[in-house]
């Protein structure tokens, strides 16, 4: 999509050989027992990495992990790079600091096609303060500046955003850029007809993705928790369920906008229920039905049928927001089945990140294979859909200042 890369270099027509590279990944994986729960971005940045080094860059990786206050041994890239060794089948280096005497000196031993990976930015405040200071710092370790870290764009962020400006030689890795190719091409001119699926927990989380797809999908549908509080708002009693009490006017006004826009609005009519979400097991019911005491932790087989109808003939699917509690085998149904009816259903298909990667990778088979992109960004994806400029694609363009 030209409106997106338009101006953007790919590292392809970077001078990286032999250079010293500063490429900006997104490492924030989930951790479980001082491991990587996940290594999904870790494995789509590696086209990218591997480039670098087959072209002799000595490739200086950087990334956030997790949402530390300071300094925290729990959240070092430590736990990052041993994975990323072992994937890439190469040593990498981890300094004890992103900047400073340890990182230069690091960097300064590095060879043609070595890889280091620098510790947690976000062990300095500066780095989450856009701070130019700090991004200076950053940007003398290097020659060239990539940005591959495609969940970190709307984020302006030293790392992300400042740095960016301070080199001529700046542009986007293949990650960065398949993710704006397909993300872009729903934005900028979506193929119709277009559906948009959305679930999580909070409409609160949605309200602007929501306001925004509104005026381009031709049928919404809605699931998850969040298809609580709309039920609730058209005056179904959802019993013990989930509901956001605050968002009720919210949702009725959505539904009511939906109905102006003619855009079908479609909620779930069955669900799967149970007193409580360690339940496990629950029962179908219609959701005019809901038992005292219950509540709604999937929707129902009737509703997977319905939904998936709406994507015979589709020309555009895309999906942000699992449909129920995926995570416990009693509640998968609903996600599960709707995704493999995405995935089947020919259309060009666009799963949001986060979650919702999750558990379309949950659902076995060829499910993920089959769709046409997964994001690997969960904020970001969901941002650009809502048609924002993102600080960290803005500033990698040459005409940026
Ligand atoms: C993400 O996981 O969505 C990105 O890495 C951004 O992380 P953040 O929400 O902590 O800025």
């Amino acid at each position: 999509m030209a409106g997106y890369l338009e101006g953007i270099r790919s590292i392809k027509d970077l001078p990286i050989d032999n250079q010293r590279l500063f490429l900006r990944v997104d490492f924030n994986v989930p951790l479980e027992d001082g491991k990587v729960a996940d290594d999904t971005r870790i494995r789509e940045a590696l086209p990218t990495i591997r480039h670098a080094m087959e072209r002799g860059a000595k490739v200086i990786l950087a990334s956030h992990l997790g949402r530390p206050k300071g300094p925290d041994a729990a959240l070092s890239m430590e736990i990052v790079g041993a994975r990323l060794a072992e994937l890439l089948d190469a040593e990498v280096h981890v300094p004890e600091d992103c900047i400073g005497d340890a990182a230069k000196k690091v960097v300064l031993d590095l060879r043609a096609g070595q890889v280091c990976l620098l510790e947690n930015l976000r062990f300095h405040a500066e780095e989450e303060q856009n701070d130019e200071g700090f991004a200076k710092e950053l940007a003398r370790l290097a020659d060239v500046y990539v940005d591959d870290a495609f969940g970190a764009v709307h984020r302006a962020h030293a790392s992300v955003h400042a740095i960016a400006r301070l080199f001529r030689d700046r542009g986007c890795g293949f990650l960065l850029e398949r993710e704006i190719e397909a993300l872009g091409k729903l934005v900028l001119g979506a193929e119709k007809p277009y559906v948009a699926v959305l679930g999580g927990a909070k409409v609160s989380d949605k309200i602007a993705v929501v306001e925004a797809l509104l005026t381009q999908v031709d049928a919404l549908l809605i699931g998850g928790a969040m298809a609580n509080t709309f039920l609730a708002a058209i005056g179904k009693d959802v019993k013990a369920s989930r509901v956001e009490a605050d968002k009720l006017a919210l949702a009725r006004s959505i539904v009511d906008k939906a109905h102006s826009r003619r855009v079908e609005l479609l909620l779930p009519t069955d669900a799967v229920v149970a007193a409580g979400v360690g339940a496990s097991s629950g029962a179908v019911v219609d959701v005019t039905a809901v038992p005292d005491g219950m509540m709604i932790l999937d929707i129902g087989p009737r509703s997977v049928e319905t939904f998936s109808k709406r994507f015979v003939g589709a020309k555009t699917v895309f999906w942000n927001g699992p449909m129920g509690l995926f995570e416990r085998p009693a509640f998968a149904n609903g996600t599960f089945g709707l995704a493999k009816a995405m995935a089947e259903s020919g259309a060009f298909t666009v799963v949001g990140g986060g979650d919702s990667a999750a558990a379309v990778h949950a659902a076995g088979g060829d499910i993920a294979k089959q769709m046409s992109h997964i994001s690997t960004g969960g904020g970001a994806s969901l941002e650009l859909i809502e048609g924002k400029r993102l600080p960290g694609i803005e500033v990698l363009r040459s005409a940026a200042e």
